[in-house]
C-alpha cells in the first residue's frame, strides 16, 4: 500500500488525483511543438466522444478555471439581442446570472432557493409566456448543495420552445451520461479538475458547430473568444495564448486512466458507490443529509451540522485535517452545513478512512447530541424540501 504523504481531498475539484496523473506533469512541453498539439487534439476528440458529439459539435479548451469557460461560452454565443432564462438553485446558477448581468445580456431568473430543482413545467410556462427568451442556462449538478438537476426534462421543454440550452456541467460531465445525439443542447461546459480527475488549469466547451460558426466577432473579450480559439486551433493546432502545458499533459494521462477504468459508466458506478458508502457511514454516526436520498448526486453531499454546541465547522475541519482529510464548507444560505465530495481518486478504502476520521473527530470534539439542529430542521421544513 502506498503511504499517503498528502491529505485526501473530499472536495469537488481540485480533488485527489492519481500518482500517475501527478507524474505526467514532470515533463516540459513546447507549446508550439507538434507533439503537444497532438495531445491537445486527442483530448478534444476524446471529450467529444464522451458526449457522443463527434459529428455535430466541436470541443474548445480554454485556459483558466471553469468559470472562465462558462464566461467564454456566454460571451461567444449570446448576442446583445439574446434573452436568457437562468435556472438557479445555488451558487453556480447565481454566478451564471452575475456573468450575464456584467455582460449586459438580458436575463430572466427562476430562483429556486438553495436546493429545490427547477420544475420543467414551470420552465415550459415561462418560455411560453415570453417569446423573447432565446437561451436557457441550467446547472447540471449544482455543486453548492449537490443536487442533480433534471437535465433531460429541461432540455426537452427548452427544445420544444425553440430555445437553446447551455449546460454548466462542470461537476458532472464525465460521470453523468451525456448523449448529444439524443439530448438537445447548444453548449456544455466543464473543466479538467472534476470528474476526469485531473488538475486545475483549463476548462472546455462542447459547442454545436452550426451555432459557433455564426459567432465570429461577437465576443467582446479577446482572451475569452471561443470562436477565435477554435479557428486558431483549426489553422495551427495550437492554443492562441500560452496553454497550461503541464496541466494538459496531466489531463491526457487522466483520460487514459478514465478509459482504463471503463469510461463514464464505470466512473459513475464508483462515485455512486462512494456516495452510498459515505452516506450510510455518516448516517450511522448520526449525521443527516440536506437532501432526500433520491436527490443525492454521486458528486458531492451536503450534511447538516449537528445540534451540539461543541460543533463548529472550523473545529470539525481542523480535527479532520489533523486526520489527513480535507472537507468542504457548506454553501447554503438558510442552514448550517458542510460538504463531502464523492469524486476523485476515492475508493472504498479512502471512504472508510474518511469515516474513521469523522468518528474520531466527533469524539475529540466531544460531540454527543448528533441530531440536526432544530433551527436547521425548521428552515428545511419551511422551504418544502419534500420534492
Ligand atoms: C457547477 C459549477 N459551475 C461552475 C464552477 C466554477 O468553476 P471554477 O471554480 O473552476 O471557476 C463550479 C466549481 O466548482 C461548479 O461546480
Amino acid at each position: 500500500m502506498i503511504m499517503r504523504t498528502e491529505p485526501l481531498l473530499l472536495t469537488p475539484g481540485p480533488l485527489t488525483t492519481s500518482i500517475t496523473v501527478k507524474q505526467a506533469m514532470l515533463r516540459d512541453w513546447g507549446s508550439w511543438d507538434s507533439d503537444f498539439n497532438q495531445v491537445t487534439a486527442q483530448i478534444c476528440d476524446s471529450l467529444l466522444a464522451v458526449a457522443n458529439a463527434q459529428d455535430d459539435f466541436v470541443c474548445i479548451p480554454m485556459q483558466g478555471s471553469g468559470t472562465f469557460s462558462v464566461e467564454a461560452t456566454f460571451a461567444t454565443l449570446l448576442s446583445p439581442e439574446s434573452k436568457t432564462l437562468v435556472l438557479m438553485n445555488g451558487a453556480y446558477g447565481k454566478r451564471a446570472a452575475t456573468i450575464l448581468e456584467r455582460m449586459n445580456r438580458e436575463t430572466v431568473l427562476l430562483d429556486m432557493g438553495d436546493y429545490l430543482p427547477p420544475d420543467p413545467q414551470e420552465v415550459d410556462r415561462i418560455l411560453a409566456e415570453d417569446a423573447d427568451i432565446t437561451h436557457v442556462v441550467l446547472i447540471h449538478c449544482e455543486t453548492s448543495s449537490g443536487i442533480l438537476n433534471p437535465l433531460e426534462e429541461i432540455a426537452e421543454v427548452v427544445e420544444s420552445a425553440g430555445c437553446e440550452l447551455i449546460i454548466d456541467s462542470m461537476s458532472a460531465f464525465g460521470a453523468l451520461p451525456i448523449d448529444a445525439k439524443t439530448l438537445p443542447f447548444a453548449a456544455l461546459v466543464s473543466s479538467a479538475n472534476k470528474c476526469f480527475e485531473a488538475v486545475p488549469g483549463f476548462g472546455f466547451a462542447i459547442v454545436r458547430k452550426t451555432l459557433l460558426k455564426e459567432c465570429q466577432g461577437r465576443c467582446v473579450s479577446l482572451s475569452l473568444d471561443l470562436y477565435d480559439q477554435w479557428q486558431y486551433m483549426i489553422k495551427t493546432g495550437q492554443w492562441r495564448f500560452t496553454p497550461p502545458t503541464h496541466v494538459v499533459a496531466a489531463f491526457s494521462q487522466a483520460l487514459v486512466e478514465y478509459q482504463q477504468e471503463g469510461g463514464q459508466p464505470a466512473r459513475l458506478a464508483r462515485y455512486q458507490r462512494n456516495r452510498d458508502r459515505l452516506v450510510a457511514g455518516m448516517k450511522a454516526l448520526g449525521f443527516e443529509t440536506l437532501l432526500k436520498d433520491r436527490w443525492l448526486s454521486p458528486i458531492i453531499i451536503t450534511f447538516l451540522s449537528p445540534d451540539d454546541p461543541a460543533f463548529s465547522f472550523t473545529a470539525f475541519y481542523q480535527a479532520m485535517k489533523q486526520r489527513g482529510v480535507l472537507i468542504y464548507p457548506g454553501k447554503l444560505t438558510v442552514v448550517e452545513s458542510f460538504r463531502l465530495g464523492c469524486i476523485g481518486q476515492l475508493h472504498d478504502e479512502e471512504i472508510d478512512t474518511v469515516l474513521s476520521a469523522v468518528a474520531d473527530a466527533c469524539q475529540v470534539l466531544g460531540l454527543t447530541a448528533m441530531t440536526t439542529s432544530q433551527s436547521n430542521q425548521q428552515n428545511i421544513t419551511n422551504t418544502a424540501i419534500t420534492v
